[in-house]
């Protein structure tokens, strides 16, 4: 829902507002009672009009005078319904846009019984990308448009083999809903750099950073396939995360949860990263204090186990935690009442 008027500044949020929740009954309405309340207004108008000039001593040309009065209330009119002429052009304008509300709900297979997490972790600036590259969705994604980094990322875990992909991605739903669904490749996109920078990062935002690397949420190596690889190459899936912790600790936390998905008949991921009190490229990119991992590994109907990791982004370090214990951890890092990962339903 958009409560804030600064959401609403987004074409999908646009949508939400204008072309979703209001009813196009009530604007026509609208328009029907203004019209009828303004030509009401305006015959009101140029009776009094003409009787002002009947009683005044000096008679001026009445057909001017009162064409002149008509034209004001006219214009007077106009102007009373100028708001809900562009309320029906918004809402034209959103309906021609089509399928523009972003959610994850042609994601969901990448949450656990199809359940995105509660929305205790959602930002105020958030879009839910469900993550489209060549023919198929790969991932799903929490982005935080302010912060410019993801939230989280929320996969399967089915390591393969294929090779890195050579370049980064960029998510073009972010500039304009109307631009695709699918990500491009930031070397190759018709879209204006301007236009990206707005709401995401970019490959240069991270070229100046000290100590810093762009480090995947989804990592390459839990991936199947080479497409599905390359997906993870995508800013909308990367936060600053320290070098000394992307190569140490959490590459070697990656590869335990790769081994452990090998005894599961489908592990769901969650990945995630805290925002921090720093930011990199010109306080454009927030620099993630922690970054953590929920699994669950489902072993048949019956059957489910949780793994919880946390890591400061600042250590090469990763601990390991129940779940919920890095639940409790993550709701009062994220100042929430309560952090739900799984809907309760993986311990
Ligand atoms: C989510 O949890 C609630 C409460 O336990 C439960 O009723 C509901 O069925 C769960 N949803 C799914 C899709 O499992």
């Amino acid at each position: 829902m958009c409560q804030k008027k600064q959401r609403c500044e987004e074409a999908s949020c646009y949508r939400e507002r204008w072309g979703g929740g209001f009813p196009p009954f009530l604007g026509i309405f609208c328009v029907g009672f203004v019209s009828g309340g303004s030509l009401v207004t305006a015959a009101l108008a140029k009776r009094t009009r003409s009787r002002c000039l009947d009683s005044s001593s000096h008679q001026p040309q009445p057909g001017r005078q009162v064409s002149d009065g008509t034209y004001r209330t006219v214009k007077n009119s106009l102007a009373m319904l100028l708001p809900f002429l562009l309320y029906g052009a918004a809402h034209f304008l959103a309906a021609a846009k089509g399928e523009v509300v972003q959610d994850f709900k042609n994601c969901l297979e990448f949450f656990l019984d199809k359940m995105p997490p509660g929305e205790s972790l959602t930002p105020p600036r958030e879009a839910k990308i469900c993550q489209f590259y060549r023919n198929a969705y790969r991932f799903a994604t929490m982005y935080d448009r302010e912060k410019r980094i993801p939230i989280y990322s929320a996969y399967k875990c089915k390591p393969g083999k294929g090779h890195r992909y050579q370049g980064w991605m960029i998510e073009p739903q972010l500039v304009d809903p109307t631009l695709g669904k699918g990500m491009e490749d930031e070397r190759e996109t018709n879209i204006a750099a301007t236009g990206i920078k707005k709401s995401q990062a970019t490959f240069d935002d991270y070229a100046q950073a000290l100590s810093i690397e762009k480090g995947h949420l989804n990592p390459v190596s839990h991936q199947p396939d080479e497409d599905s690889r390359a997906a993870t190459s995508t800013l909308t899936n990367i936060v600053p995360q320290y070098s000394k912790l992307n190569e140490g600790a959490w590459a070697e936390h990656e590869s335990l949860l790769k081994k452990e998905a090998q005894a599961c008949h489908d592990m769901y991921v969650l990945v995630g990263a805290v925002p921090g009190d720093e930011y990199i490229s010109d306080l454009r990119v927030n620099k993630p204090s922690h970054i953590w991992s929920a699994a669950c590994c489902v072993l048949d109907n019956q059957h489910r186990k949780s793994w919880a990791a946390l890591a400061k982004n600042s250590e090469n370090e990763v601990k390991e935690y129940s779940l919920e214990t890095l639940q409790k951890i993550l709701a009062e890092l994220y100042g929430k009442k309560k952090v739900d990962l799984f809907n309760g339903s993986c311990n």
